[in-house]
């Protein structure tokens, strides 16, 4: 993930940044750079590879003054070059961004036709160039980016400094967080606290949608809407330890809200956002063409995850896939044949269950890749591939971000298989690379319905049992949304494939049922339309989690809805995963649960 620090001071600004770039080195980059303004002048100073690179070209070429931004840049659009690290700048300003912007390329398109020229093939670019257009007719830097703001799509964060204002730092986040703190007549901005941990404990993290404007003695803080709103001041403990629950009641609430970042990061590692293909960042040791069939096994969430990805395997590779619970499989003597592939999906990577799976898989000569979110782990260690989720320390019991992680990775992979085996065309890859680059903006996005779930999660923690409908890759989704609900509330769940409702669970609905229907428009929606009407036809509760109006364009009366934006199809289950995540959350919170370490339960299950 890229790494953000600004810092408006009244000493040298280039060391307090690299020391703040240091802290942010952890979330991994490619390259760094920072620009300050020098008696008003913006001078900056970029290095490909590690901050060494960077600090030895700052000895050779200092950079004085005392405001600056800074960046460590994980390369998205464009290669790991000095000319596509950041700040980018203008002759008006200097800009550092983390995330994507979803629609760079038509913005491009359109400030190239306006007489723009380009010289990084970053999306970044384009935030630089549309706010120094804009200055030619709003001279005040704060009216211009308040304009420009609503033109990027995406999750994203950004800083600004501007020729001749060395009194001012402008810091804007979309899905990324952002944090600005407080010092002595001094101002930061950062990624998260731990950058600014040297320099204040003073901290406000901006909310989705905020942006702020900073002096050395200010902090003006306004919303979407560009209305200005109050922030609150909130003291923290990042000096101390990386792991801080930011603004946040419990790690799982600020895991699910780090979903944006994090898949987008783990998805610039997977995709190539200029060529619009899966460049996968590792060698594989076999051919995906030779492959006649996947073994997945895993557990609990991991399992999900698979099962979610054997859909996507299944329909863009033409793979057969065999998928189980790694506590079944390790015992039930499964035949596998000698030089096919095995797969093993976990978040910790020492899930006993799952690690003795695959030393069973290996037995028998299979090839095994693992999806892991601990690099240094055993599952990692013993595996002849290691496909990486860079969701970052995971410390609620629930699992979220990792299991949206561990799909993008596997959709990934799937679409890469599917390009080997020649089931897939290279126009179809395109599309769903396309699709892939929406995800996190759309997550972003699903994130605000939090208010209305909220609401209807008081309802739900008066039940005792609930059931959750999915068809396609919602099914597995549904099996999730239970599990997520009974590890967290210790409320009864079920998820069921929509089409076996009414083979047996269909007896269960009366009007103390509540039921929960995945909905998104895809070529299965009409029927899992017609089993809502089965259900309310027998005076079960709906609530619907789809499009708005879904409900109401099916003639039907949903005791409640969670709107989610319009989307193709092929992974929205990654998107509607979060509904379903805060749905859960919720409910717990709402009944006085301990949300991060539910009962009987442990993080990493290193026994069977
Ligand atoms: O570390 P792993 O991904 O291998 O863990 C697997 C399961 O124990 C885990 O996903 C569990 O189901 C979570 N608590 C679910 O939220």
């Amino acid at each position: 993930m890229c790494g953000i620090v600004g810092v408006l001071g009244q000493g040298a600004a280039a060391p307090m940044l690299v020391d703040a770039l240091r802290r942010l080195e952890y979330r991994g980059y490619d390259s760094a750079g920072i620009a300050t303004l020098e008696n008003g002048n913006l001078a900056r100073i970029r290095a490909e590879g590690k901050l060494r690179n960077l600090a030895a070209k700052l000895l050779e070429e200092p950079l004085r003054g005392t405001i600056g931004i800074g960046h460590t840049r994980w390369a998205t659009h464009g290669r790991p070059t000095e000319n596509n690290a950041h700040p980018h700048a203008t002759d008006k300003l200097a800009v550092v961004h983390n995330g994507i912007i979803e629609n760079f390329r038509e913005l491009r398109e359109e400030l190239i036709a306006d007489g723009c020229v380009f010289v990084s093939e970053t999306d970044t670019e384009v935030v630089a160039h549309l706010v120094t257009r804009q200055m030619r007719t709003m001279t005040d830097p704060v009216e211009a980016v308040g304009a420009v703001l609503p033109r990027l799509h995406g999750a994203f964060a950004l800083g600004f400094i501007f020729e001749g204002q060395d009194n001012l730092l402008i810091g804007a986040r979309r899905g990324a967080p952002l944090a600005i703190g407080y010092g002595e007549g001094e101002m930061y901005l950062g990624s998260d606290a731990l950058a600014l941990a040297p320099f204040t404990d003073t901290l406000t993290y901006l909310e989705e949608g905020d942006w702020v404007v900073l002096t050395r003695n200010s902090a003006e803080f306004y919303n979407e809407a560009n209305q200005q709103v109050t922030r609150k001041k909130q003291k923290t403990q990042a000096g101390a330890f990386l792991v801080d629950k930011g603004n946040h009641r419990h790690f799982m609430a600020k895991e699910i809200h780090e979903q944006p970042e994090v898949i987008g990061h783990t998805l610039a590692h997977y995709l190539d956002m200029v060529a619009l293909k899966v460049s996968l960042p590792f060698e594989l040791p076999f051919d995906f063409k030779n492959i006649n069939r996947l073994s997945i096994s895993a557990c609990g969430t991991a399992y999900l995850a698979g099962l979610t990805a054997k859909y996507w395997f299944e329909r863009y590779a033409r793979l057969p896939v065999e998928i189980d619970v790694a506590s079944e499989f390790r015992y039930r003597e499964a035949p596998l044949g000698k030089g096919d592939l095995s797969l093993f999906i976990s978040q910790s990577g020492e899930t006993a269950d799952t690690l003795a799976s695959l030393r069973y898989a290996k037995s028998c000569g299979q090839h095994i890749m693992s999806v892991v979110n601990v690099p240094t782990s055993t599952i990692a260690r013993e595996s002849s591939v290691v496909a990486a989720t860079l969701a970052g320390p995971e410390i609620g019991v629930a699992s979220t971000k990792a299991f949206t992680c561990q799909l993008a990775v596997l959709a990934c992979i799937a679409i890469a298989a599917g390009r080997a085996r020649e089931t897939l065309s290279e126009t179809e890859e395109r599309r769903l690379v396309e699709e892939l680059i929406l995800i996190p903006g759309l997550v972003a996005e699903a994130t605000k319905s939090e208010s209305v779930i909220s609401e209807i999660a008081h309802v739900l923690a008066k039940s005792r049992d609930v059931l959750y409908l999915g068809r396609g890759t919602s099914y597995p989704l549904a099996l999730e949304g239970a599990l997520k609900l009974k590890e967290l509330s210790y409320i009864h769940a079920e998820g069921y494939a929509a089409g076996e409702l009414k083979h047996g669970p269909i007896a269960l609905i009366d009007e103390d049922m509540p039921v929960i229907v995945l909905t998104p428009k895809d070529s299965t929606f009409e029927k899992t339309v017609s089993n809502m009407q089965e259900v309310a036809a027998r005076g079960g509760r709906i609530i619907v989690i789809g499009e708005a109006g879904t409900a109401f364009d099916a003639g039907l009366k949903a005791e409640a809805s969670i709107d989610m934006a319009s989307m193709a199809s092929d992974f929205s289950a990654i998107v509607y995963a979060v509904p379903v995540q805060l749905l859960a959350y919720h409910v717990a919170f709402a009944m006085g649960k301990d949300v991060d370490q539910p009962r009987n339960l442990a993080k990493s299950v290193t026994v069977e």
